[in-house]
């Protein structure tokens, strides 16, 4: 059984993954809006993984007798800039969730909670490819600045990615709780 205490922050990281989903959500059509169906693809992509970090939140919660809480989403901005604007600031986020993981798991070293502390270190590694892979997108970005045609190869390159074997897994059903 969790403590109350760590529940709360739990069902609070539920709410900044489910806000995670809905600002990449933004983000996708803004790039619809623009066009760029390879960055809308890579956001779309994004999206599922957001849901899927809410869905392990969630599961860690029910197989440890507790109690989803779902509070309200709040409004992501809709528009930026420039697809660099969007970029920098999907990093930002980023950094901030992983703050987000770091709290949590001081919380729940403090609790002495550890099947939350181990749970929480997958999460913590997470947070290093999410942030690299925003990171990677706005260094790219930064390069391919002036060259001629270079954002209609990013964009490409973007549509090219696919769903991570982990979360195709989580939303068919073949790794119940993965
Ligand atoms: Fe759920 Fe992108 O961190």
């Amino acid at each position: 059984m969790m403590k109350k205490k760590l529940q709360d922050a739990f069902n609070a990281q539920i709410n900044e993954e489910l806000y995670s989903a809905y600002l990449y959500a933004a983000m996708r059509a803004a790039f619809e809006s623009m066009n760029l169906k390879g960055y809308a693809n890579w956001m779309r992509l994004q999206v599922e993984e957001e849901l899927f970090h809410a869905r392990k939140f969630m599961e860690f919660i029910f197989e440890r007798g507790g109690e989803v809480e779902l509070k309200a989403i709040k409004q992501p901005q809709a528009q930026w800039d420039s697809p660099l604007a969007m970029f920098e600031a999907a990093y930002r986020h980023e950094c901030h969730i992983s703050e987000c993981i770091n709290k949590l798991s001081t919380l729940a070293m403090k609790e002495d909670d550890h099947a939350a502390r181990i749970f929480l270190e997958w999460f913590v590694t997470e947070q290093v490819e999410e942030e690299a892979n925003a990171d990677g997108m706005v260094q790219n970005l930064k390069l391919m600045k002036d060259a001629p045609g270079g954002l209609f190869m990013l964009d490409r390159e973007a549509g090219q990615r696919v769903i991570s074997p982990l979360v195709l897994a989580s939303i068919t059903g073949a790794a119940a709780g993965a």
